[in-house]
């Protein structure tokens, strides 16, 4: 089954089922994001809108795209404010966004969705101001390595297995620098107590250099 058809079918299970993942990923990307200055954002996979409505509390404008239909019409049923849109836009095409617009990118459980890194990474260093912030919050390669995929659910019809990709972690490092972005925070995230197992998550805060 596609990705896009996947998150279709979970669409309106996402926000409800039990997901440490996601439920993680919201505290990563608070924690993470709160210091930091922001206005104009472009949030890459909003799914339901779970991160929109934090990047609100803090931007003036916030331009979120995801291809699934189902997820963005959750985000739109649950968020009404004026200077959020939601795009249906496949991320893995250029992206319909004047250069230089955003001064932040945020990314949370999408690039195991995505083939070619590089591409994302360039997109994003045209879309940034110089400064601008990339952040991406990701499940941990180390749990891809034993099998852990993101969006593995089941359904009545059956166990939905949208493709996912593994990327390492020199491999975000290798697109971004291609990219002129450098590292700012790189952190591993763990399951509460649980410090002897893979991590659940990796989080990295690029930059694009002044
Ligand atoms: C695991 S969900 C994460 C949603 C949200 N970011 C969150 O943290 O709750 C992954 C999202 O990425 C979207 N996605 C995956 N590949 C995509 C692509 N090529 N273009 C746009 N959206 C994509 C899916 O439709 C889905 O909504």
């Amino acid at each position: 089954m596609n990705i896009e058809q996947a998150y279709d079918i979970w669409a309106d299970r996402y926000d409800t089922d039990q997901n440490l993942t996601r439920d993680l990923d919201q505290q990563v990307t608070v924690e993470t994001l709160s210091p930091l200055t922001f206005k104009f954002v472009i949030e890459l996979g909003c799914g339901t809108g779970k991160n929109t409505l934090f990047l609100l509390t803090k931007a003036q404008r916030v331009i979120a795209l995801d291809f699934s239909e189902k997820m963005l019409s959750q985000a739109r049923g649950k968020i009404t404010d004026e200077r959020a849109t939601f795009r249906r836009t496949d991320i893995t095409k250029p992206w319909e966004i004047p250069d230089h617009f955003a001064d932040l990118i945020t990314s949370s459980l999408v690039m195991e969705h995505i083939e070619d890194l590089s591409f994302i990474f360039n997109q994003a260093r045209l879309k940034l101001k110089t400064g601008g912030y990339f952040f991406i919050s990701e499940l941990h390669p180390s749990r891809q390595y034993l099998g852990s995929k993101a969006g593995f659910f089941d359904t009545e019809d059956g166990r939905v297995n949208p493709t996912a990709y593994i990327h390492h972690i020199s491999s975000f490092w290798d697109s971004a620098r291609q990219n002129d972005f450098h590292l700012t925070i790189l952190k591993e995230w763990f399951d509460t107590g649980i410090e002897d197992k893979p991590p659940r998550l990796v989080s990295f805060l690029f930059q694009v250099q002044k």
